[in-house]
């Protein structure tokens, strides 16, 4: 039982795991760090150091490459009067020697007060969290998210004195492989800014993140006919209905009349580019935008304002630097004081602005959680989740949740992947059938009885047989 009177321990691992108030109140929380710590030359630059977080230890945990979010992380930890320990190499790691990054975490929260990972796995924050007696930040888990660059990206556009709601927001490059670009176009999406899709060929967005898009944050595409008529080079153009989100919202959400398309296009207010996501393909020879004053030249980009996550490789002209419609670099700079109020607020520093003192989260649909130990039943479909690394095996659950709008999807809880189709078997009656969630998930608990498989193949291997006919034959 978890005491009432004690909060619970918030994590940061999806920008959906804050609402919208705490986005807000985060971006305070910086604004103030900024205006009482910055640099007197440099307005974006963080100079002077505080006490706020001092005996306090940050961790820094990355298995992958990183400059920007580890530096800026600990140099954030340092300016609020903290320390910092760091693990950047894998190869010097326990990891190295076989230790699952779940026993890692649980070792580490002995070490620190809050943990900042990179991982290459898909979902491997949300497993570390499970495990992890601190807090952890997702500094970046495969191509799932990276919220705090996220939060980063959308201080850049709030200091531009950008209104996201009605912003034209042009997403540019690798939109499957970055991870920065899912956890920005929720954002954007509960924000109300509109989405411009020009992915590189092939690199659109992941079906699942689509689909959320518009099933959950009331998206509206334009069609494809009209906005191919209109501008061939975008991919896809989401308008947001400006409406409240509501829990379980079976209508289809509605904007009154059908999308502007040239409005929507004639004025494009960002420019976001990505890099090429090598690590995440195989076939490294790929076709790739390139963005620069050429390309920037028309008329819609006047007023835009140009921005990446960083690094970056070919995708963005190093001539554009000079232009004041670039802002990368101011970006990369808000790093620090956007990383401080995130630190502050999980730590419970921050005052009335702190997150420990809340649940939290934005949960726009109904969602009921189904679990079962490491090798039963139905594991996650993404062969890049953390639950299928090897070293894992003992710690990562198959662990789904079930949304109740349709009563047919599976998100996974690690990586968000989703799985339509799979069937039931009972354990007690040993026969398998078609999912029916009024029978499987009554009153919205899954049955203890109840195993889920990927197919009736994978049942009839796991010992289950069809049930009879006229009791729920599998389909
Ligand atoms: C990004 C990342 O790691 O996802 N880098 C960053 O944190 N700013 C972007 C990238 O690597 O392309």
């Amino acid at each position: 039982m978890t005491d009432a009177r004690q909060p619970a321990t918030r994590h940061l691992i999806s920008i959906n795991d804050l609402t919208n108030d705490e986005i807000e109140s985060v971006f305070e929380t910086a604004a103030s760090y900024l205006e009482a710590q910055r640099d007197p030359d440099v307005p974006h630059r963080i100079k002077h150091s505080s006490e706020t977080a001092r005996g306090r230890i940050l961790a820094s945990l990355f298995y992958e490459p990183s400059t920007r979010t580890r530096l800026s992380f600990e140099s954030a930890m340092l300016r609020l009067g903290g320390a910092s320990i760091t693990s950047a190499d894998p190869a010097t790691a326990s990891t190295a020697k076989g230790e699952s990054l779940a026993d890692s975490v649980r070792v580490i929260s002995n070490y620190a007060d809050l943990i900042v990972l990179r991982h290459p796995r898909d979902g491997a924050a949300r497993l570390a969290a499970k495990y992890a007696g601190v807090p952890v930040i997702n500094g970046g888990d495969g191509s799932h998210e990276h919220p705090t660059q996220t939060l980063c990206d959308l201080f850049t556009l709030r200091r531009e004195n950008r209104d996201l709601k009605g912003l034209n927001v042009a997403l540019s490059g690798d939109l499957r492989g970055s991870r920065t670009i899912h956890s920005f176009i929720y954002a954007l999406a509960r924000f109300n800014a509109n989405l411009i899709l020009m992915p590189a060929k092939g690199m659109g967005l992941p079906e699942h993140v689509d689909r959320r898009l518009r099933e959950e944050f009331r998206c509206v595409p334009a069609p494809t006919s009209d906005l191919k008529a209109a501008d061939a080079s975008v991919d896809a153009l989401y308008v947001t209905a400006d409406q409240p989100h509501q829990l379980s919202l079976l209508t289809e959400p509605d904007l009154g009349a059908p999308i502007d398309i040239a409005s929507k296009l004639a004025q494009v207010d960002v420019v976001y580019v990505t890099r090429f996501q090598k690590e995440r393909w195989k076939d490294k020879e790929q076709e790739y935008p390139k963005i620069g004053t050429n390309f920037l030249k028309a008329t819609k980009y006047s007023g835009t304002r140009v921005m990446h996550p960083l690094p970056r490789v070919d995708e963005l002209d190093v001539e554009f630097d000079a232009d004041p419609r670039a802002v990368y670099f101011q970006q990369a700079a808000y790093g620090v004081p956007v990383r401080m109020a995130i630190i502050a607020a999980l730590l419970g520093l921050a005052g009335e602005r702190s997150l420990k003192q809340h649940a939290g989260g934005f949960a726009p649909t109904k969602q009921v959680l189904y679990s079962r130990p490491p090798q039963t039943g139905l594991r996650c479909a993404n062969p890049n989740c953390i639950v299928h690394d090897p070293l894992e095996r003992h710690y990562a659950t198959n662990d789904f949740h079930l949304d109740m709008r349709h009563g047919s999807t599976l998100r996974c809880l690690y990586c968000e992947g989703e799985i339509d189709g799979f069937v039931a078997a009972d354990r007690q009656t040993r026969q398998f059938a078609g999912f029916d969630p009024a029978l499987h998930c009554p009153d919205e608990v899954f049955g203890d009885d109840v195993v889920l498989f990927a197919s009736e193949d994978d049942a009839r291997a796991a010992g289950f047989g069809p049930a009879a006919a006229g009791h729920g034959e599998a389909a």
